[in-house]
C-alpha cells in the first residue's frame, strides 16, 4: 500500500518534487532553479526543455533520496507559475518558442486596445499583460508560420500545468480550470474557453487543452511514474490556498515567492472586486461546484531579492537579505518600488517601471537591501487594505508560507507594516502541499477536508511593535514613492 503523495512544483524560479506523509510531513524534496532568460527590457522568458528536465531529475533525487519507488506513491499533484504560455509541436513535442513567463510586458500595446469592461466582465481579470491571452496572440503574430500550424491543428498552446501533464502521460492535453481562469480566454461563469474572446485575439481552439476539475484522475505518469496517478492540477497560489486549508469563505493566506499573491476564498460565488482585486477560481474538486477566490496579485515580492543577487551582486543569496538588512536599524529613508513589470493589484498600472529613491550618499546596500524586504510588506498591505474594502471584514492575523518567509525580518515588518500579526505554519511550502492535499483527496488517500484541517500546525507568529505614528509615516512615504514610478513608460 502506498503511504506517500508527490508534488510537483514548478515555479517561476525553479522546480521542486516533495513528497508528504497522511499527516502533510514533509518526507523529501529537490529543487532546482532554471535559467531567467532576459533578452531586452521588459522580455522574461523560460526554457521549457529545461524545465521538463529539472522535472525529471528532481522527481529521481527526491524520491531515491528517501529510499522510495514509484509505488510507494498513491498519486501525485502538480502545481505551477501560472500564465505562461507554451506553445509546442503536437506530434515532436519540440517547443516553438521560449516560455513567455507572466512577468513579461512584450505585449503592452496589445493590451492597451483591449476593452477593460468586456474582459472583466468574462474573467474577472482587468487587461493586463501579465495574464496568456496576449502572449499568445504575440506568438501567433511574430513566430514565422505558426497561425498557420495553430489553424492546421499542428500546435498546442498550455501552461506549465498542461506542459507537464502531456509529457507526463505521454500526450496528453488538458489543464485545470484554475489554471485556465489566468489566461484571459476563459469564462468565469461558464468554466469553458469564451468564444468570444477567442475571436478577439484571434487564437483557435484546436491549440486550447480541455479544461478539468483541479482534483480528479487525469492519467498515469507513466513516462516517468509507472502506473502513479496524475489526480491534481492547481495554480500554485490557489495550491497555496488549499496548503493553508482555506476552505471556508473569509479564510485567507498571502504567499511570498517570485510575486506575493493574496487570497482570500468566497465560496461558491464569484465575489466582483471594486478596489483592483482579481474574481479568479480558487479550486473545484472533481464534479462539484467551483469555489471562488478573490486574489491580490504582486508582480515582485522574492523577485525584488533576486535583482539585487542576480541583476546588481549586492547579495552572494537571498538568504543574505536578512543579515544585510539587519545590519542597519532601518532604510534611513529609502523607498524601493519594484514595479520591474509593472505594478500589479491594486494598482494596475503597466506604465509604472520601478524606482529607488531617497537616495544620498550616505546610503549603501544595507539600506537599500531593508527597503526591498520593506517594499514586499508595503504592497501586502496595499492588497490586505483593498481586501478589506472589497470583503468588508478586516483580518485579524495574515497566514503566511512561501520561500520569502524563511527571512524571519521580513516577516517581522510585515507584522510592523500591517499592524496585525503575522502566522506561519510548520509546512511553509504550502503550494507542494496543497497539491499533494488535492491529489490525495481525489484517490481516496484523505478523506475530507477536516482531514488536511488536523494536519495544520502553526510554527511561528510575528507580532507587531511600531507605533501607530511610524507606521503611518511609513505608509505615506511608500505612496509617494509608488506616485514616482507611474508613467515612466507610455
Ligand atoms: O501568477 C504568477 C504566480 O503563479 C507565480 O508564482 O511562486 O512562481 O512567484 P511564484
Amino acid at each position: 500500500m502506498a503511504h506517500f503523495v508527490g508534488a510537483i512544483d514548478q515555479g517561476t524560479t525553479s522546480t521542486r518534487f516533495m513528497i508528504f506523509d497522511r499527516a502533510g510531513r514533509e518526507i523529501a524534496r529537490h529543487q532546482l532553479e532554471h535559467r531567467q532568460i532576459l533578452p531586452a527590457a521588459g522580455r522574461v522568458e523560460h526554457d521549457a526543455t529545461e524545465i521538463w528536465e529539472n522535472t525529471l531529475k528532481t522527481i529521481g533525487v527526491a524520491l531515491s533520496g528517501a529510499g522510495l519507488v514509484a509505488a510507494d506513491l498513491a498519486a501525485i499533484g502538480i502545481t505551477n507559475q501560472r500564465e505562461s504560455v507554451l506553445v509546442w509541436d503536437r506530434e515532436t513535442g519540440e517547443p516553438c518558442h521560449n516560455v513567455i513567463v507572466w512577468q513579461d510586458t512584450r505585449t503592452d500595446a496589445l493590451v492597451a486596445k483591449l476593452d477593460a469592461d468586456l474582459i472583466r466582465e468574462k474573467t474577472g481579470l482587468p487587461p493586463a499583460t501579465y495574464f496568456s491571452a496576449t502572449k499568445i496572440q504575440w506568438l501567433l503574430e511574430n513566430v514565422d508560420g505558426l497561425r498557420d500550424r495553430a489553424s492546421r491543428g499542428e500546435v498546442l498552446f498550455g501552461t506549465m500545468d498542461s506542459w507537464l501533464i502531456w509529457n507526463l502521460t505521454g500526450g496528453r492535453h488538458l489543464t485545470d480550470v484554475t489554471n485556465a481562469s489566468r489566461t484571459m480566454l476563459m469564462n468565469l461563469e461558464t468554466l469553458d474557453w469564451d468564444p468570444d474572446l477567442l475571436r478577439l485575439f484571434g487564437i483557435p481552439r484546436e491549440m486550447l487543452p480541455s479544461i478539468r476539475s483541479s482534483a480528479e484522475v487525469y492519467g498515469t505518469a507513466d513516462t516517468v511514474l509507472p502506473g502513479v496517478p496524475i489526480a491534481a492540477a492547481i495554480g500554485d497560489q490557489q495550491a497555496a490556498l488549499f496548503g493553508q486549508t482555506c476552505f471556508a469563505p473569509g479564510e485567507a493566506k498571502c504567499t511570498y515567492g517570485t510575486g506575493g499573491f493574496l487570497l482570500m476564498n468566497t465560496g461558491s460565488t464569484p465575489v466582483r472586486s471594486s478596489h483592483g482585486l482579481i474574481t479568479t477560481v480558487g479550486y473545484r474538486f472533481g464534479d462539484a461546484p467551483a469555489t471562488y477566490a478573490l486574489e491580490g496579485s504582486i508582480a515582485a515580492a522574492g523577485a525584488a531579492i533576486q535583482w539585487l543577487r542576480d541583476q546588481l551582486g549586492v547579495l552572494d543569496s537571498a538568504a543574505e537579505s536578512e543579515t544585510l538588512a539587519a545590519s542597519v536599524d532601518d532604510s534611513a529613508g529609502v523607498c524601493f518600488v519594484p514595479a520591474f513589470s509593472g505594478l500589479y493589484a491594486p494598482y494596475w498600472r503597466p506604465d509604472a517601471r520601478a524606482a529607488i529613491v531617497g537616495l544620498s550618499r550616505f546610503h549603501t546596500a544595507a539600506h537599500i537591501t531593508r527597503a526591498a524586504l520593506e517594499a514586499i510588506c508595503y504592497q501586502t498591505r496595499d492588497v490586505v487594505e483593498a481586501m478589506a474594502q472589497d470583503s468588508g471584514t478586516t483580518l485579524d492575523c495574515l497566514q503566511v508560507d512561501g520561500g520569502v518567509t524563511a527571512n524571519a525580518l521580513c516577516m517581522q515588518l510585515q507584522a510592523d507594516i500591517l499592524g496585525v500579526p503575522v502566522s506561519r505554519p510548520a509546512v511553509a511550502e504550502t503550494t507542494a502541499l496543497g497539491a499533494a492535499y488535492a491529489a490525495g483527496l481525489a484517490v481516496g488517500f484523505w478523506h475530507s477536508v477536516d482531514d488536511l484541517r488536523a494536519n495544520w500546525h502553526e510554527d511561528r507568529r510575528w507580532q507587531p511593535s511600531w507605533s501607530p505614528e511610524r507606521r503611518d509615516e511609513g505608509i505615506t512615504r511608500w505612496k509617494a514613492a509608488i506616485d514616482r514610478t507611474l508613467g515612466w513608460v507610455s
